[in-house]
């Protein structure tokens, strides 16, 4: 039978039955798999025909740079943001996960993309990265919700993408200039890039071993790329750099 079901309905109704606890797929009738194969019908290729005044495509980028450049407001550019249809990514998503923290902290954190726990709760860095993200933080006696010393939470790409897959670098660039309206609004003193792909998305390039405690500037702020926390939790080992690079923060917060 044939699906009458969108590709981004049905993984998300295969993602709800894993969440369920499926670990298998059966089909409603049996499948005898000794049987023959009967020849597969050969697909017709028609010929695309030529339209001289077909519509110019529209630009994602260029769309999503006048949402951006009209929002006045971190409020605005959540509503903005949610009203962008042109990123596949949002249709296989639940939320739109916008930030976390406290907008105006001095630290804003740039992560990479919503996992499935964010995606659930509609906020960045919940699951176990974001719990290693908080402690790191803590360590350095700054937190989300902490009143002294606040930092606020974003991601390059609100949505979750399936199977938490690398946002694509041509998803990068459209969700682009959003990011970069939210870093003006938020106005933080500085930037922490979590892991490759925030860098790629800011600095333009990845290399996250080579990037990371090497402060830069970008989007006309200190920037300090560092570790992700989910790579931090595959290679523990790496936290010796990630303190380092912590400690790097903290003196650049009190000079
Ligand atoms: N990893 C990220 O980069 N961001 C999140 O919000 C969660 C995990």
């Amino acid at each position: 039978m044939e699906s009458t079901l969108d590709p981004h309905t049905a993984l998300a109704m295969l993602e709800w039955q894993i969440d369920l606890g499926a670990t298998e797929a059966i089909g409603e009738t049996p499948v005898n798999r000794y049987e023959t194969p009967k020849k597969q019908p050969k697909l017709e290729v028609k010929e695309e025909a030529s339209v001289p005044s077909a519509p110019q495509a529209v630009d994602a980028g260029e769309a999503a740079r006048k949402l951006a450049e009209a929002a006045e407001s971190l409020d605005d550019l959540k509503a903005a943001i949610a009203g962008f249809e042109l990123c596949e990514l949002k249709k296989g998503a639940r939320s739109l996960v916008f930030s976390d923290g406290v907008p105006g902290a001095r630290v804003m954190v740039i992560g990479e993309a919503p996992g499935r726990d964010e995606d659930r709760e509609g906020r960045p860095f919940v699951g176990r990265a974001g719990q290693l993200l908080d402690a790191m933080f803590g360590a350095i006696g700054h937190g989300r919700n902490d009143d002294a010393q606040p930092i606020y939470i974003t991601n390059v790409m609100p949505w979750r993408p399936p199977q938490n897959r690398e946002p694509t670098p041509d998803e990068i660039a459209m969700m682009l200039p959003f990011l970069e309206r939210h870093v003006a609004l938020a106005k933080p003193d500085v930037l922490v890039l979590m892991g490759n792909v925030s860098c790629q998305a800011v600095l333009g390039k990845k290399g996250i071993t080579r990037l990371r405690g090497n402060w830069v500037e970008a989007l006309g702020k200190p920037v300090l790329p560092m570790f992700h926390p989910a790579y931090l939790l595959r290679s523990p080992a790496a936290k010796r750099e990630a303190w380092a690079d912590l400690l790097s923060l903290q003196a650049r917060l009190r000079s």
